[in-house]
C-alpha cells in the first residue's frame, strides 16, 4: 500500500472494507486514515468495531469522532448503539442509558434517525437483512455506485461468517462444488439460524454459485422430507424453507434439479392443475420447483386451510403477479410503438422483465440536490456550465423492472418520469417502488425513439444498459438530447465493444446450447447455463462472467447473453457520437470499484480530449475495466 495516499482516499478504502466485511482491515485503514489527518473516519472505525462486538473501543471512536466533529451524524448514534452495550455510569455514578444517548443523538441530528433506526430495538424481533448495514455507507453505495445488492451480499456474509455451522456448511458445498450434496437436520437447523440471509434470499437474487449449491441441497432436503413425512407432521424450519421457495421464484428457477425432483414437482403440479387440496408444505415445495401462477389451478386455491407461510408465498406469488397486470392495465402509452428491431426487442422484456428484485429494507432519503450530490460525491467531474436546479425534471429511460430508479429517489426535488417499452417491466417497476413508498413516480410506455411524441421537456435524462439494444443507437441519443432542456444533464451508460468481444465466445456456446434443447426458456437456459459452469470448473477464464447478478437469474442469462440485439461501442465512440448530438461530456461516473479508483488518482480532468483518450486506452488495455459498462455525464449545449 502506498504510504502517500490521500487520507480520504484511505477513508474510501476503509469504507470499502467495512462494506466487504473486513472489519479488521477497516478499522487498520480508518487508522492510518486518522493519523493521516481524517477524523471521518472515526465512523467508520466505531461501526466495524461494534459489528465486531469490541463495544468499548466502538463507543471510544463514537464518543471521539462526535467531539472533534459534531457535524459526523453518524457519531451519537454509534456512540448510543455500542454504548447500549455496555454497564455505563456518569461521574455521580448513575447508569448512562441507551434510551438517553439516543434521544441525545436525535436531539443533535433528528435528519439522521431512520438512518441509523437499525442499529437499536429489541434483538429478538425479526432480522433486518440490513440491519448491519450504516446507512449512510448505503446511501453512498446507492448514489456513488449506482445501486448494487451485491454490495449488501457480502455486509451479510460477513454476519454469517461468524457462525462456525456455516463456515462448515459453506466449506462442504464448496467441495462438492456443483454435485448434488445432501443437508442433514443438524444442517438444516444451521441455515434456520442464518436470520440476515433467510430474509435477503426472500428480497435479492443469490449471487454466489456455493451457497446456490446449499440451497439446492436444502431445497432437495424439503423434497425428500416431503415424501417420508409422518402424516400430520410440521414442516421443519418453515422459514428455511419459505426463502428457498421466494429464492427460486426470484431466480426464476435457474437453479439445477435432479429426475426425482422433477418428478415430484411434476405430480405436485398435475394435482393442483386437477383441483386437488395441496397443504402448505406441497405448496412450497412445489413453488420451490415451478411458478405456481403459471399452473392451471393455482387461482382456485383453498387459503382458509393455510398457514401463514404458505400464505406470505403466495402473496409474492400468485397475488403479485396478478396485481401486475392489472398495474400494467392503467399505464399509459405515450409515443408511437416501434417497428423493427424494437418490436423484438420489446417481445424479449415483455417475455422476461428485467432485472429481478423484490425488496429494498431501506429506500434512500432525498436530502440533497443533484447538483449537491454531484459536488460532494463526484468532484472529479467538469463543472457544467449552470445547476441543474429543483425541482428536477427526471427521466429514466428504459427504467426496466425499476431498481434504475432507485438512485433517483436520493435526488431532493426529483420529479420523475419512468419510461419503457415493455409494460410488464413497467409494472413490475411500479409495484416495487409503491411497495417501498413511492407512488409520486409516473410510469410512461413508449419507444424512446419516438419520446418526442410526449411533448415533455427534461432537466436530467439516465438511460442505463438500454442504448446498445437499439437497432442503431445514435437515434436513440437524438431523441433523448432532443428531449434535455439545455443546460441539463444526461447520465447515459453503454456496453463496452472491447469488453463485449471477451463475451462473445460465451455467447457463441450459450446460444448453441438453447438451439439444441428441446423445452422451455427456464429448462434451454439451465443447459446453457451448466455448459458455462462446467467450462468454468474446466479451467476456462470465465471468473467475469459469475461476478455481479446475471449468471444467477433467467432473464440475466438472457440478458447478458441472448439478446437479439446488441451495439457496443468504444468510450471514444461513445462521447464523439453523443458530442454530434449537443451533448458535451463532463466525464466518467463510475460503475465499479476498480475505475473509481483511477479516478480518485486521476483528480478532476483539465481537458475533456485527453481524459476520453485516456479511458478509451484503458478499455483497450484491460477490457474488464468496463464489464460494468461506460457511463459517462453529459451536459446539454446549445
Ligand atoms: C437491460 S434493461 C435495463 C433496465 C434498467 N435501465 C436497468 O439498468 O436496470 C433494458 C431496458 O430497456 C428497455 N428498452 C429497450 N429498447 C427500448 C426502447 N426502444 N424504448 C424504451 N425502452 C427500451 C427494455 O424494455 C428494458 O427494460
Amino acid at each position: 500500500m502506498n504510504d502517500a495516499i490521500e487520507p480520504t482516499t484511505l477513508a474510501a478504502q476503509a469504507e470499502t472494507e467495512f462494506m466487504a466485511g473486513n472489519f479488521a482491515g477497516a478499522v487498520l485503514l480508518a487508522d492510518r486514515a486518522r493519523a493521516a489527518g481524517d477524523d471521518a473516519a472515526l465512523v467508520t472505525r466505531a461501526h466495524a468495531l461494534l459489528l465486531s462486538g469490541d463495544y468499548g473501543g466502538a463507543a471510544q471512536s463514537a464518543f471521539t469522532a462526535q467531539h472533534l466533529d459534531p457535524t459526523l451524524s453518524a457519531a451519537p448514534y454509534l456512540l448510543a448503539a455500542a454504548a447500549g452495550r455496555l454497564q455505563l455510569a456518569d461521574a455521580s455514578g448513575a447508569p448512562i442509558t441507551q434510551e438517553g444517548l439516543l434521544a441525545e443523538a436525535r436531539r443533535l441530528h433528528p435528519e439522521a434517525y431512520a438512518r441509523h433506526a437499525h442499529l437499536y430495538g429489541p434483538t429478538d424481533r425479526p432480522f433486518d437483512a440490513y440491519g448491519h448495514v450504516d446507512g449512510v455507507a448505503l446511501e453512498r453505495a446507492l448514489r456513488q455506485g449506482r445501486f448494487r445488492a451485491e454490495d449488501y451480499y457480502q455486509a451479510i456474509a460477513a454476519v454469517a461468517r461468524r457462525d462456525a455451522d456455516w463456515a462448515a456448511l459453506l466449506k462442504r458445498a464448496g467441495a462438492t462444488a456443483l454435485t448434488p450434496f445432501t443437508l442433514t437436520p443438524a444442517e438444516i437447523e444451521t441455515m434456520g439460524r442464518q436470520g440476515p440471509w433467510l430474509v435477503y434470499w426472500t428480497m435479492q437474487v443469490n449471487t454466489d454459485l456455493v451457497i446456490e449449491a446449499i440451497l439446492g441441497a436444502a431445497r432437495r432436503y424439503y423434497a425428500g422430507w416431503l415424501v417420508q413425512r409422518a402424516p400430520a407432521a410440521a414442516v421443519p424450519y418453515p422459514q428455511v424453507l419459505l426463502a428457498i421457495a421466494s429464492q427460486s421464484y426470484l431466480n426464476e428457477f435457474i437453479g439445477e434439479e435432479t429426475g426425482t425432483e422433477t418428478a415430484l414437482a411434476d405430480r405436485l403440479a398435475e394435482r393442483l392443475a386437477n383441483g386437488d387440496r395441496l397443504d402448505d408444505a406441497e405448496l412450497l415445495v412445489l413453488g420451490s420447483y415451478r411458478d405456481l401462477g403459471g399452473i392451471a389451478g393455482a387461482d382456485r386455491i383453498d387459503r382458509a386451510a393455510l398457514g401463514p407461510t404458505a400464505l406470505q408465498f403466495l402473496a409474492m406469488t400468485i397475488d403479485d403477479a396478478a396485481d401486475r397486470q392489472r398495474i400494467a392495465k392503467d399505464i399509459a402509452t405515450v409515443t408511437r410503438l416501434p417497428a423493427g428491431a424494437s418490436q423484438e426487442v420489446r417481445a424479449f422484456y415483455e417475455a422476461t422483465p428485467y432485472p429481478r428484485w423484490h425488496q429494498f429494507a431501506r429506500p434512500p432519503t432525498a436530502d440533497r440536490s443533484f447538483d449537491e450530490i454531484i459536488a460532494a460525491d463526484a468532484a472529479y467531474l467538469l463543472p457544467g456550465s449552470q445547476p441543474v436546479g429543483e425541482p428536477t425534471e427526471v427521466l429514466v429511460a428504459g427504467c426496466g423492472t425499476g431498481s434504475a430508479i432507485v438512485p433517483v429517489l436520493s435526488y431532493r426535488g426529483a420529479r420523475i418520469t419512468a419510461f419503457d417499452l415493455s409494460l410488464t417491466s413497467l409494472a413490475y417497476a411500479r409495484q416495487r417502488l409503491t411497495a417501498l413508498g413511492h407512488d409520486e413516480i409516473r410510469y410512461v410506455h413508449g419507444d424512446l425513439l419516438a419520446i418526442a411524441d410526449m411533448g415533455a421537456r427534461f432537466d436530467l435524462v439516465e438511460c442505463t444498459g438500454v442504448l446498445h439494444h437499439l437497432d442503431d443507437p445514435w437515434p436513440g441519443v437524438a431523441a433523448l438530447a432532443g428531449v434535455l432542456k439545455t443546460g441539463g444533464r444526461a447520465m447515459l451508460s453503454v456496453y463496452s465493444r472491447p469488453f463485449r468481444q471477451m463475451m462473445a465466445p460465451f455467447m457463441e456456446a450459450s446460444r448453441k446450447m438453447v438451439a439444441q434443447t428441446p423445452g422451455t426458456v427456464t429448462a434451454k437456459v439451465r443447459a446453457a447455463r451448466r455448459d458455462l459452469i462446467r467450462q468454468r470448473l474446466a479451467g476456462a477464464q470465465s471468473g467475469f462472467l459469475f461476478k455481479g447478478s446475471d449468471l444467477f437469474t433467467t432473464s440475466g442469462f438472457r440478458d447478458l447473453l441472448l439478446h437479439p440485439v446488441e451495439r457496443p461501442m468504444t468510450v471514444t465512440e461513445f462521447a464523439q457520437g453523443c458530442a454530434r448530438h449537443g451533448l458535451k461530456c463532463l466525464g466518467l461516473m463510475p460503475t465499479n470499484a476498480d475505475q473509481a479508483r483511477l479516478l480518485a488518482e486521476r483528480g478532476r480532468p483539465a481537458d475533456m480530449a485527453a481524459e476520453i483518450a485516456f479511458w478509451s486506452q484503458a478499455e483497450a488495455q484491460q477490457p474488464l475495466l468496463f464489464s460494468t459498462m461506460i457511463c459517462l455525464l453529459f451536459e446539454k449545449v446549445g
